[in-house]
């Protein structure tokens, strides 16, 4: 990945922070969004100084659709590739959903991803590669996930209208779809820490290797997607996922 410039949204924890991390040990020049200051400030003391780290949201529409043009105003003329991860989850049964719930995952998890890849197309060299962060609870019946999952079966399908779509113009679309990865997602349920670690410990356990993944292992398979190694997987979903789909 020497020399190449690659965006991570919702690159300043979990899974967007490590493959930062390891995209910018490979030698890239890595551009990271987040919309919390806090955590953008650790990012941004745990990433090397040639590190972008700026504040984008992907929930909200102009930010989503200016991301092109503010890459552009701090010098950045192309992209390699862009990794579309920042996402939310919000769980619960439909008895208790809110339409504030519906809107906000869908913002950032569907929305954000959509128009931030329009707003990127200018800068995407030929060519280069798009990763979007689904996960496998698109294809899976899991309940109390209804809305979360909705919004991750929506960023496949994504996925795959794009991949056809930008293929002709050297853009290769791909999804991933992680099972339980051990990240601060689970610290933001609302749940008491034990109780967090404990749901991550029980998913986890639930896959064939009875163990829930690290982000370092997906950030991996980001890296594959957005490398040439890849180069002729498009339109695709990629699940690393333990196995969940096989107990
Ligand atoms: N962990 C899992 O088990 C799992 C499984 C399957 C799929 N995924 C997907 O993996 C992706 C990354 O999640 P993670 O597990 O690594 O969780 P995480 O540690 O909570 O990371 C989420 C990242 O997205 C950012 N983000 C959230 N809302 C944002 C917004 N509106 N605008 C900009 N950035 C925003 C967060 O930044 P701030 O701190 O600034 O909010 C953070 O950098 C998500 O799309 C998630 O759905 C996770």
């Amino acid at each position: 990945m020497k020399n190449k410039t690659l965006l991570i949204t919702g690159g300043t924890t979990g899974i967007g922070l490590a493959t930062a991390q390891l995209l910018a040990a490979d030698g890239a020049r890595v551009i990271v969004t987040g919309r919390n200051p806090e955590t953008l400030a650790a990012a941004r003391a745990q990433l090397p100084a040639s590190a972008l780290v700026l504040k984008s949201d992907s929930g909200q529409l102009a930010d989503a659709q200016a991301l092109g043009s503010v890459l552009q105003q701090h010098g950045v003329t192309r992209l390699d590739g862009a990794f579309l991860n920042a996402g939310i989850g919000k769980f619960g049964p439909i008895d208790a959903a809110t339409p504030q719930d519906f809107e906000d995952q869908f913002a950032i998890n569907v929305r954000g991803p959509y128009f931030q890849i329009q707003s990127l197309l200018p800068l995407l060299a030929n060519p280069s590669a798009i990763v979007i962060n689904a996960s496998v609870v698109a294809g899976v019946n899991f309940e109390h996930a209804s809305i979360y999952s909705a919004t991750k079966a929506a960023v496949v399908s994504l996925g795959r209208s794009l991949g056809a779509e930008l293929a002709p113009r050297g853009i290769r679309v791909n999804t991933l779809s992680p099972g339980p990865i051990e990240t601060p997602i689970f610290g933001k349920l609302g749940l008491p820490a034990e109780a967090a670690k404990n749901l991550i410990d029980s998913l986890g356990q639930g896959t064939l290797l009875k163990r829930a993944g690290q982000p370092a292992e997906i950030a991996r398979l980001a890296r594959f997607l957005l490398s040439e190694d890849s180069s002729f997987i498009v339109g695709e979903d990629i699940v690393a996922d333990g196995g969940v789909r096989h107990v």
